[in-house]
């Protein structure tokens, strides 16, 4: 069935056939919240969101409730948030992003197994075979508590294994466990929820370089051995004077010729202080690159903006002299990043055949 979109089209110039030359038709959904034009491509738009403004803000909460149909938990799903002792569980920062998530149609990408950073002293001091067993429990009780949940349908079940010239970071995981800790990983997950998609995340990798090949390389060498990896995520923290990498949209195609699911996971694009106007131009020129490329790229699955408020960013704290990655300022107001970004899911014509989906409405069967 066409969208509501096209078939007000039709019906806009059907009427108007005889100005058919001149007439400029307005989508119908020009005005309407970013979700709704990303659903009429069968994407999503999603934002990392954090639980303290969640619980406290109300515009927060009506920003992110209106304008995403998908969710990332920036920190509550995190080893440290779920597990920060030996078998000993936390799940109220996590269960409260996928409240949100079901009471507002959104999905939920889970973030993240198992990760260098971020995880507890505890797992980071045990020997081989203890970690491994600790690393296969873990995702198996926080994928499992998910795993009949139909808002969570993906997870990122290893984060950041490479270094920049493509060889395995020397984590914690791979110098106790060496690189078949990721293929454990992935199998520990299918186990755990047969039906969630199961991606590798990194960043650095949007496009064609030394360590996005290495990823291209490991993620076809597991799945020649059936290891389950469904996805690749591109973490995508850009920023203005690095450049933008031209070959994002190549890059995704090479992927997804392996037959894997692509998705922009943690898009912000960052800038020197102070922000300026002509900054910000160059910025949402950015924003509508990575959307045009996700939208040509049929199995790009969507993008996720690492939060949407310059008010809560991890920039300022992990790169000090650089700010204002997002799309919306410390005041909500919206940026001509919100813009380009709405502008790029909704105009022109949808590159991707595949029939809309009912926005937020996820369910496990249709994830795989
Ligand atoms: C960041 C969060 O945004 C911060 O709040 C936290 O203090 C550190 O982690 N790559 C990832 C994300 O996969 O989990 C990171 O998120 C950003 C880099």
């Amino acid at each position: 069935m066409p969208s509501l979109k096209w078939r007000s089209l039709a019906v806009v110039c059907a009427v108007a056939s005889a100005a058919a030359s001149v007439l400029v038709a307005t989508p119908a959904q020009a005005d309407g919240p970013l979700r709704t034009h990303a659903a009429e491509r069968g994407k999503f738009i999603g934002a990392a969101l954090a639980t303290g403004p969640l619980a406290n803000e109300t515009t927060y909460r009506n920003i992110a409730a209106t304008e995403f149909n998908q969710v990332t938990a920036e920190n509550a799903m995190k080893w440290d948030a779920t597990e920060p002792n030996d078998n000993q569980y936390s799940f109220s920062g996590a269960d409260q992003i996928v409240n949100f998530a079901t009471q507002n149609n959104q999905q939920v990408h889970g973030h993240t197994l198992v990760w260098h950073s971020q995880t507890p002293g505890w797992v980071q001091g045990l020997n081989a075979t203890n970690m491994r067993a600790a690393m296969n429990e873990h995702i198996a009780t926080v994928v499992g508590r998910y795993a009949n949940n139909a808002t969570v349908v993906s997870w990122d079940v290893v984060n950041e294994v490479f270094n920049e010239d493509g060889t395995f970071r020397q984590s914690f995981w791979f110098n106790t466990l060496g690189q078949s800790f990721i293929a454990d990983a992935f199998r520990a997950a299918r186990a755990a929820d047969p039906n969630a998609r199961l991606c590798i995340n990194d960043y650095n990798v949007e496009g064609i370089n030394a360590k996005s090949t290495a990823m291209f390389n490991l993620v076809q060498s597991l799945r020649s051995q059936n290891v389950p990896v469904d996805c690749v995520g591109f973490q995508s923290h850009l920023a203005i004077q690095f450049g933008f990498p031209n070959d994002i949209q190549q890059n995704l195609q090479r992927f997804a010729n392996l037959g894997v699911q692509v998705r922009i996971t943690e898009l912000d694009i960052r800038m020197q202080n102070p922000r300026n106007a002509q900054k910000d131009t160059t910025q949402a020129q950015y924003y509508t690159n990575v959307i045009n490329a996700c939208n040509a790229v049929t199995a790009c699955a969507g993008v996720t903006i690492w939060g949407f408020t310059d008010r809560y960013s991890w920039i300022p704290d992990t790169f000090p002299s650089e700010c204002c990655g997002l799309i919306y300022d410390n005041n909500y107001a919206q940026k001509p990043a919100y813009t380009a970004v709405h502008n790029a899911l909704d105009g022109g014509t949808p590159s991707d055949t595949t029939p809309p989906t009912t926005p937020g409405t996820p369910t496990a069967s249709n994830v795989t």
